[in-house]
């Protein structure tokens, strides 16, 4: 098939074969972008939703193979924000026009439940028209329960690759693919926007791996879908393994964008720092958001998930102020909302002015 009729039986199906997919992932046919912009642009407009990301702690208990912050990296600089801290960043995001927050941090088990409840609740009666998204990893059905009771509206939990053999190979033996992709039904469930993800070009990774995820998310149908190229971390055990590709990710987001056009699709910070204008190719390929670094300036140099992250120096108002220049410049504007999902509305029937067919039903009385 040529690259115009997988672009448009994407478009109308919403699916492609397991080999369709895997040649349209490939394509060098800058008409995928387009399609996908459209596509985007006709559920969202012009647009752009930004997320304060607040990293309020970078101890993690987990070791895997691909993070910086896994427990096995002894360099790692370690540090938790008290809610005190976290409070003072949304006072400072709200300002700035933020109205998500992101609560982002490795598996820390100080933050038990009552911990992270307390914490969500105070955000939550402190900013009512804002939404609190969390991104703490795995835990119980329950706690989940408990957090989205005291306010949270949203989840964001990668599920990494939905192939049971990649996955075990990308982390340490306690941690099952199964419990991942339990954990994102159970968020789906108890009524999260739920957002799973994964990284483009982790060792190992292969077209099928891709294929997989794709399935794998027209399965959970999430609300927003975050990808990012994989790059390696100097102290862990990937080391010198090589990057995920640009124009592999940039395909990917716009796959995704014709495959459900009202996803919530980031422009990741990862993207932007294995190229310099990253962020922008990103929305143009179909993302339409971008999640500017919130947390303080004094600990940003210890969230590393991966080498050279950008964003670590600079205030949270000069990323925003410089994200906006950055989107204005390709035509399109970072606005101050919450950025709900749009449910998809069904299409009428009659796109016409014309009626319906009246005599039709006649026809059974
Ligand atoms: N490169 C790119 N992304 C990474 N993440 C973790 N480590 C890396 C890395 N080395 C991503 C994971 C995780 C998210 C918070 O960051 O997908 O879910
Ligand atoms: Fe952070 Fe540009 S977005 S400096």
């Amino acid at each position: 098939m040529t690259t115009r009729a997988l672009i448009d039986k994407l478009e109308s199906t919403q699916t492609l074969s397991r080999e369709e997919f895997k040649e349209l992932l490939y394509c060098d046919d800058d008409r995928l972008f387009e399609r996908a912009r459209s596509a985007a642009d006709s559920v969202y407009g012009k647009n752009i939703y930004m997320r304060g990301l607040i990293e309020f702690t970078s101890y993690c208990k987990n070791d895997c193979l691909y993070c910086g912050l896994r427990t096995g990296n002894k360099k790692a600089l370690r540090y938790r924000l008290s809610k005190h801290e976290i409070l003072d960043c949304c006072e400072k995001g709200y300002a700035l026009g933020f109205r998500t927050f992101v609560l982002q941090g490795g598996e820390d088990t100080y933050y038990n439940d009552d911990i992270m409840t307390e914490i969500v609740r105070e955000i939550r009666a402190t900013y009512t028209d804002c939404a609190i998204t969390l991104s703490t990893g795995e835990r119980g059905a329950e706690s989940y329960a408990r957090l989205r009771n005291a306010g949270a509206d949203r989840y964001l939990l990668r599920h990494e690759t939905a192939n049971d053999g990649h996955y075990r190979s990308l982390h340490p033996e306690n941690m099952s693919p199964a419990n991942r992709k339990n954990c994102l039904y159970e968020l789906k469930r108890l009524g999260y926007q739920t957002g799973c993800g994964f990284m483009v070009g982790s060792p190992g990774q292969t077209p099928d791996n891709i294929v997989d995820d794709l399935l794998f998310i027209k399965d959970l149908k999430p609300q927003m879908v975050g990808i990012g190229p994989f790059i390696p971390h100097s102290d862990t055990p990937f080391n010198g393994e090589k990057p995920g590709d640009l124009r592999l990710t940039l395909n990917l987001l716009a796959i995704l964008r014709l495959m459900q056009p009202n996803l919530l699709i980031p422009a990741t910070t990862a993207l932007g720092t294995i190229d310099p204008t990253g962020r922008e190719q990103g929305i143009l390929a179909g993302a339409n958001v971008v999640m500017p670094n919130l947390s303080p300036i004094e600990v940003r140099d210890k969230y590393l998930l991966y080498d050279n992250k950008i964003c670590t120096g600079d205030e949270a108002a000069e990323c925003v102020n410089c994200m906006r220049m950055r989107i204005k410049s390709i035509g399109y504007e970072l606005v101050v909302s919450r950025g709900d999902f749009k449910n998809a509305v069904a299409p009428c029937p009659y796109p016409t002015k014309q009626a319906p067919p009246r005599q039709a039903a006649s026809q059974h009385r």
